[in-house]
Formats: C-alpha cells, structure tokens, sequence
C-alpha cells in the first residue's frame, strides 16, 4: 500500500504544532499501525529528518501508552483495540490518514504525538488503592468469599489500561470513564468498603482539579474505549458520590 499520512508535528510543549504531510509506500495489511509508523521514521532517519515522537511500550494492548487520535477517533476505526493492535488492512491504497495527539486541557502535548497524562496518575494516587495490614497476620484475599457476579464485574472494570481514549472522544474531555472504572474494581468487592467514602471523594475532587469536564451522557467514551469499559461504571461511581456525601 501507499499511503499518504497528515501528521501533527510539535517540537515541545510551548512550541506551536502543525499538520505535516509525508507519503510512505511499501505498507503491507499484516504490519500494525505502528510498525506502519517504525518504518516512516526508518525513511526519516535515512534522510536525515527528525522522527515522529510517538508513545509505545507493550505493542500488546495492555499498557494503554500507545494513544494516537486516527482519522479523527482514538486508536482508529477498529472497535475494541489500542493503535498497537490496529492492523493496516483496515486501511487502503492510496488511503490519507490523519494522525493527532489525543486532544485535552488535561493531556498537554509534549512532543509530537505524545502527551502528558500524568494526571491519570495523580487521579489514581488520590484512592485507587486500597490499605492491607503487611504484619504478618493478613488474611488471605482468596478466603473472602465473593459473589461470581460481583467479581466478574469487578474485573471488567479493572480491565481499563488508562490510555485516555474516552477523554479524547468526549467533546468535554470529561474522564469519568477512566475514574469511574478505578473506582468501581473497589466499589464491588469487600477490600474496597474499608475506604470507599474517602476513595471517591477523593478521586472526583482530583479529576476536577486536572481540568478535565464534565459528563453529559453522550456515550462516546464508551464506544471507543479499546477495553469495553460500561458507561454502568459513571452510573456507579455517581451512586457511591451520593452515598459517600451523604455520610458526611
Ligand atoms: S476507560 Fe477505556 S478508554 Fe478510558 S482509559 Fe480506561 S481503557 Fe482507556
Ligand atoms: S503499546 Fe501498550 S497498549 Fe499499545
């Protein structure tokens, strides 16, 4: 295939950006979308030009570091895969594709096509953890008993990688579907009740603080998120709000 690739270019964070245009050729339907872009910058290097900064680690849908806004939807066209597992034959000859840095005030660009999410990090930090007595005497986790239903539900949540593709599909770049998740593998299983009213004060108060928007119910985080994250979990995360200021 040849393709021909509209890419954002941004030298560092105070640097203003710009769409470039490159042609590639050579792309087979096999490769991933990111071996697609380990060979531009292959032709790059051998011409001397400043490779496309991009974020990668695992390339096995786990790590949730691979987030590039394709044609206008993050990870792509695919449903239900990060970049990494993107495949080119979802693509065809002669195809333009146009390739961004996920967009919000929360992800600044730092270069290229990569962005700062620390503040997913710092939304974790705020709760998503939960405190286990280390002296010796714990209980094993594996002798309280739990409903098969609620520890499915709970690992659906906790299936979430926290690659920010709901807050760059949400026109509020709103991540409660992110927060909501990381409060919900909690909320569901007995280990999470000990600190649930600080965990969701305290991880709603700090996804405010990063800047992010709010949710108007638009659903686009769901559709797009690789990991098929429920909106059921903006839904629970509200209900444990409620309850937790209830409490005081
Ligand atoms: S909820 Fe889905 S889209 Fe959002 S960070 Fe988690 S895995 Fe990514
Ligand atoms: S590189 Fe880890 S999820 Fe894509």
């Amino acid at each position: 295939m040849k393709l021909n690739l509209k890419i954002w270019r941004q030298k560092d964070a105070k640097s203003k950006g710009s769409m470039m245009n490159y042609t590639i050729d050579g792309i087979d339907g096999d490769m991933s979308f990111l071996e697609m872009m380990d060979v531009l910058n292959e032709d790059l290097i051998n011409k001397d030009e400043e490779p496309v900064e991009f974020d990668h680690d695992c390339r096995e849908g786990i790590c949730g570091s691979c987030s590039l806004q394709i044609n206008g939807e993050p990870h792509g066209p695919d449903r239900a895969v990060t970049t990494c597992q993107l495949h080119m034959r979802k693509f065809n000859d002669g195809d333009t594709i146009v390739i961004e840095p996920f967009r919000a005030k929360a992800f600044p660009v730092i270069k290229d096509l990569i962005v700062d999410r620390t503040s997913f990090d710092r939304i974790q930090q705020a709760g998503g953890f939960i405190s286990v007595n280390t002296s010796g005497n714990t209980q094993d986790a594996n002798a309280i008993p739990i409903a098969k239903e609620k520890a499915d539900d709970a690992f659906y949540s906790a299936a979430c990688i926290g690659c920010g593709a709901c807050v760059a599909a949400c026109k509020n770049a709103s991540a409660m579907l992110f927060t909501s998740a990381k409060i919900s593998q909690y909320a569901l299983l007995p280990q999470g009740q000990v600190e649930a009213t600080e965990r969701v004060q305290n991880m709603v108060r700090q996804m405010d603080l990063e800047g992010f928007g709010n949710c108007t119910n638009t659903g686009a985080c769901e559709v797009e998120c690789p990991k098929g994250i429920s909106l059921e979990n903006i839904a629970r995360m509200n209900r444990e709000y409620l309850s937790a200021t209830l409490k005081g």
